[in-house]
C-alpha cells in the first residue's frame, strides 16, 4: 500500500512550519511546498528527514508546480489525500484602495487567488484518483470585518473562503472534503518583518486584541487543534464552512 501524504503550503510560514513539525511528529510523511526562505524548517531536517520532501516553487506558475509536484510524487511513490494552503502575500503599502497602487493590488490578488487556484487544480486530480481528500484553505476573520488599508488581502482571503464553498459542491461526489480556517490575529514571531510593518502590526493588533472577548491573539495550538480535526477520519461530513477562530469576537 502506498503512504499517504499532507501537502503544506508556505511551510516556511509561521503557521506551516508549525504545522509541519507537529505532523512530523505524529508520523506523517510531508510534502513541503515553499517559496524563497526556509529557514524555519532547518531544525527538522535532521530528525524528520526520511519523512519529508520539499518543493521550492511560486505557486503563481502553475506549470512549474506541476512538475516539480509530479517528480516528487514519481521519486517518493506517495499517495498525497490531504492538503493545507497556508501560503499568502500580504500588503503592505497599507493605503486606502483609491491610493493603493495598482500593480500591487493585482500582485496580492494573483498571488493569493490564482496560487490557491494552482494547488487545487495540481492536488485535486490525485485526490480524485483515491476518491478521497480532505483540504484545509486558509482565509481571515478580515472575510467578514474587512481591513481598512487592505482591500486586496481582504478581497482575496474572501474569495479563498468562496472558492472552498464552490469545491465541497464540486468535488463531493470525489469524496473530498474542503473547509476555510479563518483565524483573527495570531501570536508569530513578527522579528523577519520591517520595521514599519512591525508597528503597523503592533498597533493594529493592541487594538484589536482590547475588542477581542479572550483578551489575546489566537496561539498556533489553537489554530492547529481545529485544523487536525477537519483534516482527520473522523470528519466526514463538515464541508464547504469557514470557521473562524477569533476568541469570541465577530
Ligand atoms: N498571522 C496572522 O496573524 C494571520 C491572521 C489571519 C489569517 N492568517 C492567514 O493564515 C495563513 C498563515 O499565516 P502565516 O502568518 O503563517 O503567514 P506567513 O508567515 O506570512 O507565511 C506565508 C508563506 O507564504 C509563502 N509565499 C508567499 N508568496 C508565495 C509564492 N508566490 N509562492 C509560494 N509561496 C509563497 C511565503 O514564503 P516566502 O517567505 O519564502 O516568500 C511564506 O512562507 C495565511 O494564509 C494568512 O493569510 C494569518
Amino acid at each position: 500500500m502506498k503512504k499517504k501524504a499532507i501537502i503544506i503550503t508556505g511551510a516556511n510560514g509561521n503557521v506551516g512550519a508549525y504545522f509541519a513539525r507537529k505532523f512530523l511528529e505524529s508520523g506523517q510523511n510531508l510534502i513541503l511546498l515553499i517559496h524563497k526562505n526556509e529557514q524555519r524548517l532547518q531544525d527538522i531536517q535532521q530528525e524528520f528527514a526520511e519523512n519529508f520532501r520539499i518543493i521550492k516553487v511560486d505557486l503563481t506558475d502553475l506549470t512549474s508546480l506541476q512538475n516539480k509536484f509530479s517528480k516528487v510524487i514519481k521519486e517518493t511513490g506517495w499517495q498525497p489525500d490531504r492538503l493545507i494552503h497556508t501560503a499568502t502575500k500580504r500588503s503592505h503599502d497599507f493605503k486606502p484602495l483609491a491610493d493603493t497602487d495598482p500593480e500591487l493590488w493585482q500582485k496580492i490578488i494573483n498571488m493569493n487567488l490564482v496560487s490557491t487556484f494552482n494547488i487545487l487544480k495540481c492536488a485535486i486530480p490525485f485526490f480524485r484518483k483515491n476518491n478521497y481528500g480532505k483540504i484545509v484553505l486558509f482565509g481571515s476573520n478580515v472575510t467578514r470585518i474587512g481591513l481598512p488599508k487592505g482591500s486586496a488581502y481582504s478581497a482575496s482571503k474572501a474569495g479563498i473562503a468562496n472558492i472552498g464553498r464552490t469545491l465541497a459542491t464540486e468535488e463531493a461526489a470525489s469524496n473530498i472534503i474542503i473547509n476555510t480556517v479563518s483565524p483573527g490575529p495570531i501570536k508569530i514571531d513578527d522579528s523577519q518583518f520591517s520595521e514599519s510593518y512591525r508597528k503597523f502590526r503592533e498597533k493594529y493588533y493592541n487594538k484589536k486584541i482590547r475588542e477581542i472577548p479572550l483578551k489575546r491573539c489566537a496561539s498556533f495550538e489553537d489554530i492547529f487543534g481545529l485544523c487536525r480535526f477537519l483534516l482527520s477520519e473522523e470528519n466526514s461530513y463538515i464541508t464547504g464552512e469557514e470557521f473562524f477562530i477569533t476568541g469570541g469576537k465577530i
